[in-house]
């Protein structure tokens, strides 16, 4: 990594930890033959060829051989990999560029995934990648972006293309916010009015959430995922080496789901997915009908994607129909739980014990720790780092994402310039600034905190350019925050290297903060 200061010969982002130039550069231009030289790895040479021929090249794709006459470049899993306290794959890779030769290497798939990201980013800004080795390495294993498609829905093509920039950044982690009180997006099979009925609202509000009175377009909208299209997200995010992360939120933020099957609420009232933005006061009822049709759900979503954690919210639910119905009140005296606060972490340890079933780890924010955490959940701490700090101390794994940070749905500039956002404000220094790690957990703790990401709620963001606009480049801080250690980062060499990162953006056609309006 370069000293703080130093001029920055290479225009990554994020910063890698070794660079060090050599002689003569590796041309862009003409045929060049790329090679697999260790087995499973065709796909990943056929997404490193579709890269390159958008800059030109003309690859030609071979496997287990070595390397004839002319340019070749060679990806091979190599080294022992490191193991993780946690469990995450070693992410480390080298990457050698000579004049006729690249060569990528590393212990582990998801490390060559990373090295084709950086070379996608050498080869993306001119015709010929200058030689040179690197070696590098993250520091932290969760370095996610979330994206919320309830507020608004974000198509299957532009999920894709949202999976494949912030990947360009070395990002590991995408979390799929799928369902909230304005829209279920996931089609569940056995239970179809989640989608027939709970992805449709039949208007949306107009302007700010605090602008009164609500003013409404009521035009229907809507939109979900097929089984199919969700299958297809999960192989596009699999030969990138990026895990998603599928979010069921309960027991609140479900009116969607309620509406389909008014039997999980609490009080059987007719509803309809919500029109405007803020929290619904309905909440799931704790019956044991609902945890089981909710098991279900989370069975599907299990069995679409294969990674190991899996979301169920716990944020922001509303206790007051809890507290009013003399059901749920009995309920609560049924399983001996005092407050409306244990009932909570009551229903979420079961879901946790579902998800732990299948060998899975459920992920909830930090409401989870109110009324006690559940054995074996992470936390995913946004209103503040305090609830990374108590996890923390309880011994749980921790994602560090206060919303001060992390939140990408805050304004990034002067409100009066700025297209309408959710409120606050978030400039790109200020995530650069950040620091995952909270200074309160002692050290032998530490390793508890596996990352950070950023959000993106989206009801302000009606559109997927818009998304972009948000998210980029904060999250180019971000990715560097995650990746770098603390001595490694450098504001100002970050701002030096922004412009080249951003042209990246602008060949892929990614939408960003600052970009010249589009011309034609
Ligand atoms: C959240 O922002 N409700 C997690």
């Amino acid at each position: 990594m370069l000293k703080k200061g130093e001029k920055n010969k290479n225009a990554l982002i994020p910063g890698v930890e070794s660079y060090r130039e050599g002689t003569g550069e590796f041309s862009l231009l003409g045929s060049v033959s790329l090679l697999s030289l260790s087995p499973g790895l065709e796909d990943m040479a056929r997404l490193l060829a579709a890269y390159l021929t958008r800059e030109g090249v003309t690859p030609v794709v071979g496997k287990g051989d070595h390397p004839g006459e002319g340019p070749a470049i060679t990806l091979k899993i190599e080294g022992k990999a490191e193991e993780h306290e946690m469990g995450f794959p070693d992410e480390s890779y080298h990457l050698e560029v000579q004049a006729d030769r690249i060569a990528l290497t590393a212990p582990h798939r998801a490390g060559l995934a990373r090295a084709v990201q950086t070379l996608r980013q050498l080869a993306g800004t001119g015709t010929a990648i200058p030689a040179a080795e690197i070696g590098d390495r993250p520091r932290l294993p969760w370095r996610g972006m979330h994206l919320d498609v309830s507020r608004h829905f974000f198509s299957k093509e532009e999920v894709l293309r949202f999976i494949d920039t912030i990947a360009l950044f070395r990002f590991n982690k995408f979390h799929f916010h799928l369902t909230d009180d304005q829209g279920w997006r996931p089609e569940i099979k056995k239970y179809p009015r989640l989608t027939e009925v709970g992805s449709r609202r039949s208007g949306t509000l107009i302007g700010h959430y605090s602008d009164k009175p609500h003013r409404f377009e009521d035009t229907p909208y809507g939109g979900f995922y097929t089984r199919r299209d969700m299958e297809e997200i999960v192989e596009f995010a699999r030969v990138r080496e990026i895990d998603i992360i599928p979010e069921i939120d309960m027991p609140g933020h479900m009116q969607a789901a309620i509406s389909a099957y008014p039997e999980l609420g609490c009080t059987g009232m007719t509803l309809e997915p919500r029109c405007t933005w803020g929290i619904s006061q309905h909440i799931l009822n704790p019956q044991e009908t609902t945890l089981n049709f909710m098991r279900d759900v989370l069975d599907e979503i299990m069995d679409i994607f294969p990674y190991t954690f899996i979301h169920v919210g716990g944020d922001e639910a509303h206790k007051y129909e809890w507290e009013e119905q003399r059901r749920v009140q009995d309920r609560m005296a049924e399983l001996g739980l005092e407050s409306e606060e244990e009932l909570q972490s009551w229903f979420i340890s079961r879901m946790g014990e579902h998800v732990r079933r299948r060998d899975r780890r459920m992920i909830g924010w930090d409401e989870i720790l109110e009324g006690g955490l559940a054995d074996g959940a992470i936390v995913m701490s946004w209103r503040s780092e305090e609830g990374g700090i108590e996890a923390a101390r309880l011994g749980a794994p921790v994602i560090n994402c206060p919303c001060e940070r992390t939140y990408f749905d805050y304004y990034q500039g002067p409100k009066e310039k700025e297209p309408l956002a959710i409120g606050g404000y978030l400039p790109l220094e200020k995530v650069y600034r950040f620091e995952p790690v909270p200074a309160e957990i002692p050290d032998s703790k530490k390793y508890l905190v596996m990352g950070s990401q950023g959000q993106l709620w989206s009801e302000y963001m009606e559109t997927f350019d818009r998304v972009e606009y948000m998210a980029f480049p904060r999250a180019l801080a971000l990715a560097e925050t995650l990746w770098c250690r603390p001595e490694e980062k450098d504001w100002e060499g970050f701002q030096d290297r922004l412009p080249r990162a951003l042209s990246l953006l602008d060949r892929w056609g990614v939408n960003y903060h600052g970009r010249e309006p589009r011309r034609g």
